[in-house]
């Protein structure tokens, strides 16, 4: 056949079917869910306390703003120092063709030092990181795909506690082709770790760790890392585990894209990095964070206000809503809470729940997340992101909510 006639039949055929993938056709990118069609809401019509004081407040989004003053402080203070020291040689400075050429695809040294240090140091000095051990990733979402690939065939399934993050049903599922079997888990204590690490050993399985809310604990509790339970056991056993890690909610950036995967096992070391050339972090960004980081006055200060300010929201929200007359989950850690809205359900299901949520986003005007879309339990939890918004967009939040119940009560 002439090459103009192979070229013409495969453009009429394209013309009525375009070929695409499994992965791009598939529906594991578990975005037809109410936590992202909240988002949309949000997008659509955002509120804005002056221009658009009616519009959806967006309290589905796990974003820390509260400490961005810190961050900020910190950058100026050190680009004044850059600009009194810049240039000239033997300057700890990285030039502009440093940054812009082809970086270490193992990540910069000085960044993942850096980097260990602030893991230990939200730990309390409790567990110790090699830097060599350090696989830098774009994000926890690249990080938990990047393991998902290395420990999991197409097909094979991963255990995961609910409530859970709802970008796991994507980044878990939709490249790699594994499955998620959701495991129903109230609270997660010490005790509970130890048995779920004695549990992937008898089984021979794996252990991920995603410990990217470590630092934002702000109870008087101290956050319990899978790496104090190996060191208490002498690291018997510890090529299973692999921690999850991300600059995004502790430190706020999410922006940045900076995860990493802290792996004892060699091998996934090794292949972890090898495929980390997919997901790389920036070499200005890494410079960047390398400087914060290592700048122990500002990160002590930064752990410590970070956690102070995050309780002072956390209970701010809970008291507003409890005088509205709903009940949270009790939380010590993170940037958002667990309502309980069961009694305002018409229908005690999933269907029950999902109709409360659409009113709330399109009447109330709050994008607060349903439940079922963490694979909830029991129907009736919401969660609300309470460190994306100033005080007052929180008030106004409560607010909402209040006269909300208040005319549900009287209705
Ligand atoms: C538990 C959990 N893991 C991973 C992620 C993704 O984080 P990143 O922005 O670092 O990709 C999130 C984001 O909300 C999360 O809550």
């Amino acid at each position: 056949m002439a090459i103009e006639n192979i070229i013409t039949d495969e453009h009429e055929e394209s013309s009525t079917e375009v070929f695409l993938s499994d992965v791009a056709n598939s529906d594991t990118h578990g975005e037809n869910s109410p936590y992202f069609a909240g988002w949309k809401a949000y997008d659509e019509n955002p509120y804005d306390e002056f221009n658009n004081p009616s519009g959806v407040i967006q309290m589905g989004l796990a974003e820390n703003q509260v400490s961005f003053d810190l961050l900020e402080q910190q950058q100026h203070s050190s680009e004044a120092t850059t600009s009194t020291n810049s240039g000239g040689e033997g300057s700890n400075i990285p030039s502009f063709r440093e940054n812009a050429l082809y970086q270490d695809y193992h990540g910069l040294l000085s960044f993942r030092r850096a980097m260990a240090s602030f893991m230990e140091e939200i730990r309390g000095g409790r567990a110790k990181f090699d830097p060599s051990r350090i696989v830098l990733t774009a994000g926890a979402t690249a990080a938990n795909e990047l393991l998902t690939f290395i420990l999991a065939n197409h097909g094979d399934a991963l255990l995961v506690p609910t409530p859970y993050y709802p970008g796991f049903d994507r980044d878990l599922r939709w490249r790699t082709g594994a499955k998620i079997v959701p495991i129903h888990c109230a609270t997660i204590q010490r005790e509970t770790l130890e048995e779920i690490f004695d549990f992937i050993t008898s089984k021979n399985i794996h252990l991920v760790s995603d410990e990217i809310y470590s630092g934002s604990v702000f109870s008087s509790t101290e956050f319990i890392s899978i790496a104090e339970v190996l060191k208490a056991r002498n690291y018997k056993g510890a090529e299973r585990v692999h921690i999850v890690y991300s600059l995004s909610k502790d430190l706020g950036l999410p922006g940045f894209r900076v995860g990493t995967i802290y792996s004892y096992n060699d091998k996934v070391v090794t292949t972890a990095r090898r495929m980390s050339s997919f997901t790389l972090v920036s070499s200005q960004t890494q410079n960047l964070l390398a400087s914060m980081l290592s700048d122990n006055e500002f990160t002590e200060n930064y752990i410590r206000t970070n956690r102070e300010r995050l309780r002072r929201r956390y209970e701010m929200t809970i008291e507003g809503l409890r005088r509205a007359g709903i009940e949270c989950l009790k939380g010590n850690a993170g940037l958002f809470c667990w309502m309980n809205m069961s009694p305002f359900l018409d229908e005690n299901t999933r269907e029950g729940e999902l109709a409360l949520w659409n009113t709330m986003v399109h009447e109330v005007k709050l994008n607060i997340s349903p439940g079922s879309s963490c694979h909830c339990s029991e129907p009736g939890w919401f969660r609300m992101c309470f460190a994306n918004m100033s005080e007052q967009t929180l008030e106004v939040a409560l607010k909402r909510i209040h006269d909300f119940i208040a005319q549900r009560r009287k209705d």
